[in-house]
């Protein structure tokens, strides 16, 4: 495992009704963030929480809390979800009329910046933006909904993300994540991570069993294999 990855339990997967509980659990089995979906009904046909969930998760949350904002517009939202604790904000460029004052606010606001990839939609918006983000999300689903299968075309998505992102790197000597969400299990981690991704978001796979140890330490153990 040559680089550090990082595994992001998405709490979509979670029981909503101990949800305190499910973080400092998933906290204690391994997870290194905690990925919160907000989703608002309007960019994506799904509604799940906002800032209030932040800040009432913020005390169990011992790790960074990785927020991915699915609203438009996105920038009222941006110092509420820092005010309530989020570490990282990423948003999809389509849901902001002004992507690089957006990317500001976030900075502006005390939380690194995301954005995030659409199945469908091409890198070329990090051609004037990376040099500025702290993470790159590439979606291996549509936005919308945890448990759906991983769609392989984001794996050459990857591959020329991390090429940019390596380079980025090189050029400014500043850290940038390649994150990649949707779809993600323990056979299907290493391709991920041999494709470039470094930070991996899994929802259903880690909730959806009882033991969320036994799940981290088995991605941990493919993502060791990988020779990225
Ligand atoms: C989808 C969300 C994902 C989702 C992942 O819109 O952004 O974070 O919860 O869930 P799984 O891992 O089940 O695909
Ligand atoms: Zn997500």
């Amino acid at each position: 495992m040559p680089r550090n990855c990082r595994i992001a339990p998405s709490l979509l997967s979670a029981d909503f009704a101990r949800l305190g509980e499910e973080v400092r659990d998933v906290v204690a089995a391994g997870a290194d963030f905690v990925h919160l979906d907000v989703m608002d009904n309007h960019y994506v046909p799904n509604l799940t929480v906002g800032p209030l969930v932040c800040a009432a998760i913020r005390p169990y949350a011992t790790v960074p809390i990785d927020v991915h904002l699915m609203v438009k517009p996105v920038d009222r939202l941006v110092p509420e979800f820092a005010n309530a604790g989020a570490s990282l904000i990423s948003f999809h460029p389509e849901a902001s009329e002004h992507v690089d004052r957006t990317i500001d606010l976030i900075h502006d606001s005390g939380c690194k910046a995301g954005l995030v990839f659409n199945p469908a939609t091409p890198l070329d918006w990090l051609m004037h933006t990376l040099d500025k983000l702290d993470l790159v999300l590439v979606m291996s689903v549509n936005p919308g909904f945890g448990g759906q299968s991983f769609i392989a075309h984001a794996l050459q998505k990857l591959e020329s993300a991390r090429k940019l992102i390596d380079s980025a790197i090189e050029r400014t000597g500043r850290e940038i994540l390649l994150e990649v969400d949707g779809g993600i299990k323990v056979d299907n981690i290493r391709s991920a991570a041999d494709a470039g991704a470094d930070t991996f978001v899994a929802g259903s796979a880690i909730f959806g069993k009882p033991d969320y140890a036994a799940t981290i330490a088995a991605m941990r153990a493919a993502l060791a294999e990988s020779q990225a």
